[in-house]
């Protein structure tokens, strides 16, 4: 919340841009040599003279706002010191609101995410955009931007024509009624067999091999399908339809919604109509079969782009294009954002790049937010197929662990929000492009950079304020000119105060990672105060005497210093409460009062 004095303070003196300004400003390895620090050789050439000289410069010159105590030159840089007390009072009357904040001003954004695949189920890459999406959905909205999260399923493809051949042949209603996504993926799985093709997971990714008597049926259902023929038309729905129950439950597991579903099949018609354009406009050309592609580098003849099939039938670039031209018309976005495995980026530069010749000038604001993959080890996940990772096993195979570990350690805790939240809390504190060791000891660890860690730390804070409820702390009146604050207490009101500018970095680098991470952090050092402040009756503590700060903690002379002393403590952890329970607001997953 300083920062942003410090920044506005530089803006003025140095007149570089709040931006630049918001990325060198530096926290000093040890707080005795400033709160933040700002190095100066940046502006060393401009000046023509030494870093040293400018941060003296600064330092007599500048004028301090009553938020900043004092400011002083180390070697290069200009160390501020920030009034803690008003800090802390700050920090005591944030409310549940703490961290939002209006620079969205509305603006539209759009992500799409998720994004399964019909007739196959969720896979373990598709929890990760699931997770991710919706975690960036709630950073915008946080932020006062209008996110729009659109789920675009995967309803087209040579699979779908797979399925309905085996739908035809081998469909089994009964199972298919009882267990709807086991039943869709035997039958996937029975045609592969078949065809001797690889059972695979991503969209479009299907093997199709020219001279193979199972591909070529597979292709024709395909066709009639996109003809419009009845049969075809009918077991597509009953796919869509059974997938669909298998998804909600994810979904409903995970707490996370769609603005919009719409399957890619939509756009299959307008994106044809694109392609034709670029033929038109010269931008595309025809190759001797009749298939469609764009040359994406001028000056290189192999970077051809398929866009249309030879059998003028629609690819996965063909709707995308015809989506994104679509959902820029609906929503006029400021930004729309992909959320997909790495190994996408080709498709979507490509998809950038034809938008972009074709004039679509909105292309500029499209981001693929690709991420890495997430790897098991040598933990085995016992699935009927071996290739696919289901999704539901493990989230099911989570929670279940979770509720044995809640068990050994005989707490309370909701299973499903422990496990529910360890997935999340792992999959998000790595950098997107960063791949995942994922393992259930270390997702369901109480201790460590972990999911349970915090929810721990958030019910410890419960209790402690759930035993003080009849002390009215909130009401206390507390002046804090006469106490003297712990360097423990210090640190927690400071770690507090980054979260508004943390929720702002992770929306601008579309990184939820930023703020798992500082919410790790934040509990650290919620914990270090905690076995260092006493919180309730701190003057009865026996632990108050050792305390390892040479001053005496907590308020002098008043006689009452005792009942204040413990009422600043109480809301400072009602503070860190707060914050805490936002961060993991933010990353979708929910706390507890008791653990
Ligand atoms: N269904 C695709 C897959 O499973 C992801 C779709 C991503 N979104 C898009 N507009 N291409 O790989």
């Amino acid at each position: 919340m300083f920062k942003e004095e410090i920044i506005k303070l530089l803006v003025k003196e140095t007149r570089l841009r709040e931006e630049e300004l918001v990325n060198l400003i530096e926290i000093p390895p040890n707080p005795e040599l400033g709160d933040y620090s700002f190095p100066c050789f940046i502006l060393s050439k401009r000046e023509k003279k030494a870093p040293n000289q400018i941060a003296e410069h600064f330092a007599k010159q500048i004028k301090l706002p009553k938020e900043i105590e004092s400011v002083r030159a180390t070697g290069p840089y200009l160390n501020f010191f920030i009034n803690k007390k008003i800090l802390a009072e700050q920090i005591l009357k944030i409310n549940s609101n703490f961290g939002k904040s209006s620079v969205g001003k509305k603006h539209k954004i759009v992500i799409d995410f998720s994004a399964p695949n019909i007739g196959k189920p969720m896979h373990i890459g598709h929890i990760r955009s699931t997770i991710l999406g919706d975690s960036m959905m709630r950073i915008y909205n946080f932020l006062d931007y209008s996110p729009i999260g659109i789920n675009y399923l995967g309803d087209t493809g040579l699979h779908i024509g797979k399925l309905i051949v085996a739908h035809e042949l081998w469909l089994d209603k009964a199972a298919l009624k009882k267990d709807p996504v086991q039943e869709l993926l035997r039958l996937y799985v029975k045609f592969c067999e078949k065809e001797k093709s690889e059972v695979v997971e991503g969209a479009d990714a299907d093997e199709e091999f020219s001279n193979n008597e199972w591909t070529n049926k597979a292709k024709e259902k395909l066709k009639l399908l996109e003809l419009g023929d009845k049969t075809a038309h009918k077991i597509w729905e009953d796919i869509q339809k059974s997938s669909g129950k298998g998804f909600d439950k994810v979904y409903n597991l995970l707490k996370v919604n769609f603005n919009e579903t719409t399957g890619q099949s939509k756009f299959s018609e307008k994106g044809k109509e694109i392609v034709m354009n670029a033929l038109k406009a010269g931008i595309a050309k025809r190759e001797t079969d009749n298939a469609v592609y764009v040359q994406i580098d001028k000056n290189n003849p192999d970077s051809k782009k398929y866009i249309l099939r030879s059998n003028q039938t629609a690819s996965y670039i063909t709707q995308d294009l015809g989506a994104a031209v679509e959902r820029y018309k609906k929503y006029k976005f400021e930004k729309m954002i992909y959320v997909t495995d790495f190994r996408q980026s080709g498709h979507f530069s490509a998809l950038f790049t034809i938008l972009k010749t074709l004039d679509f000038d909105f292309s500029d604001n499209m981001f693929h937010l690709g991420f890495g993959t997430v790897k098991f080890g040598n933990e085995i996940i016992a699935s009927r197929t071996g290739n696919i990772i289901l999704l539901e096993d493990v989230l099911n195979r989570t929670i279940e662990k979770a509720k044995e570990e809640i068990n050994k350690r005989k707490t309370k805790g909701d299973p499903t929000k422990v496990g529910v939240g360890a997935i999340k809390y792992i999959i998000l504190k790595n950098e997107p492009i960063k791949d995942v060791q994922f393992s259930w000891e270390q997702a369901l660890s109480f201790e460590g950079n972990t999911g349970p860690y915090q929810q721990y730390s958030y019910a410890r804070a419960s209790s402690i304020i759930k035993k003080a409820k009849s002390k009215n702390f909130n009401k206390a009146k507390i002046d804090l000119k006469k106490y003297n604050l712990a360097k423990e207490e210090i640190a927690l009101i400071k770690k507090i105060s980054d979260f508004p500018e943390i929720v702002i970095q992770a929306g601008d680098k579309m990184n939820p990672a930023l703020i798992a991470n500082y919410s790790h952090e934040l509990c650290q050092t919620f914990n270090e105060f905690y076995h260092n402040c006493p919180v309730l009756n701190p003057e009865k503590d026996k632990s108050f005497s050792v305390s390892p700060n040479p001053k005496k903690q907590g308020f002098e002379d008043d006689k009452d210093n005792n009942k204040e002393t413990e009422a600043f403590r109480l809301r400072l952890v009602d503070s860190f409460r707060t914050t805490l329970e936002n961060a993991l607001y933010l990353l979708g997953i929910e706390v507890m009062n008791e653990m």
